[in-house]
């Protein structure tokens, strides 16, 4: 498809703060170990502000935030116009120093701000919510310091979230976790609803790349042909359609520039309701599968 000239929507997170619905992604495809800088990804992450991504997904374990700030600068977009994440790693020397750890990345970006940094994960602390509160309440304090101006979590399930809201002062404004129709998580959603704390979904797009051949094919199938889009942009619409924004990433401008026609439909909500249901008689987990047993759906 053409470039289209078309504007990200932004989802109004609680703290006030706007996130573009859609951000390309510095992990998966791109995670490496530390050592050369991989220009592919600089050149990718160039392409796809070119075509009109202006949010950019990195975090510390990925080993790419120096191509992510090198992307920036390379790209000539003014930084207030884009939306930069990164988040702390489960490690310990980034967990015991978490200001350490943010100043680290901020100088590997060569930024002076981030607009959202996520705790990567709830894992680290191993059930202990003491070690999450304590881990938050530093959280807050690189908030009220403008070093980050959103702050929130990643793969938190509900124990988790509630062990913060116990003691926290400004909420988690989204919580980033792996979400699509078959991995919904039971009522994971309706609960970030009730706690007025938005949700973005990353891979969102596996069931037709990780694991295709489920029950959904057919029917993602003839939801593209409706929409004369591909099934991935239609997993994209059904995470839209139920306001959380979508983390993805391409190596090709083509696929970056034709997810982005996302913005042109919706799915109607019979759809969005037979895409969860369908889902649900399949699971699958892309990622952190060492955390969680092979049935686990939470
Ligand atoms: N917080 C966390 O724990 C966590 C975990 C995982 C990921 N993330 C974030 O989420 C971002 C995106 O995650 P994701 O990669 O899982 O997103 P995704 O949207 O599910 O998948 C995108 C990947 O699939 C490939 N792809 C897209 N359409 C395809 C198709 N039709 N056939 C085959 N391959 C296709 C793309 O490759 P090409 O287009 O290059 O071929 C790209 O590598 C990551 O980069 C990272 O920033 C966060």
């Amino acid at each position: 498809m053409a470039k289209l000239d078309l504007s990200v929507p932004d989802l109004t997170l609680p703290d006030g703060n706007k996130i573009p619905m859609i951000g390309f992604g510095l992990g998966t495809a791109w995670f490496k170990k530390p050592g050369a800088k991989d220009e592919a990804c600089i050149q990718a992450t160039q392409t796809a502000i070119k075509v009109g991504y202006t949010h950019l997904d990195g975090a510390e374990i990925y080993n790419t935030e120096e191509e992510l700030g090198d992307a920036i600068r390379a790209s000539k977009v003014p930084r207030e116009k884009l939306f930069v994440t990164t988040k702390l790693n489960d490690s310990s020397d980034s967990i015991n120093d978490i200001p350490g750890a943010l100043d680290r990345s901020l100088k590997k970006m060569g930024l002076d701000y981030v607009d959202l940094y996520l705790i990567h994960s709830p894992f680290f602390a191993k059930g202990d919510k003491q070690r999450l509160q304590a881990a938050w309440a530093e959280m807050e304090q690189l908030a009220a310091a403008g070093k980050a101006k959103s702050i929130g979590v990643s793969n938190f399930l509900k124990e988790h979230l509630d062990a913060i809201l116990e003691t926290c002062k400004v909420r988690p404004a989204i919580n980033q976790i792996e979400l699509h129709p078959y991995l919904q998580h039971g009522d994971l959603l309706a609960y970030h609803r009730s706690k007025d704390i938005k949700v973005s979904a990353y891979g969102p797009q596996t069931p037709v790349i990780r694991a295709k051949g489920g029950p959904l094919d057919g029917y993602l199938d003839s939801l593209a042909k409706k929409y004369a889009v591909n099934p991935g942009e239609i997993l994209l619409r059904w995470c839209l359609d139920q306001n959380v924004a979508v983390i993805t990433t391409s190596s090709k401008e083509q696929r970056m520039s034709d997810m982005l026609r996302v913005f042109t439909f919706s799915l109607t909500p019979k759809e969005v309701e037979e895409i969860s249901d369908i889902g649900k008689q399949h699971h699958f987990r892309a990622f952190w599968n060492h955390i969680f047993d092979a049935n686990d759906k939470s």
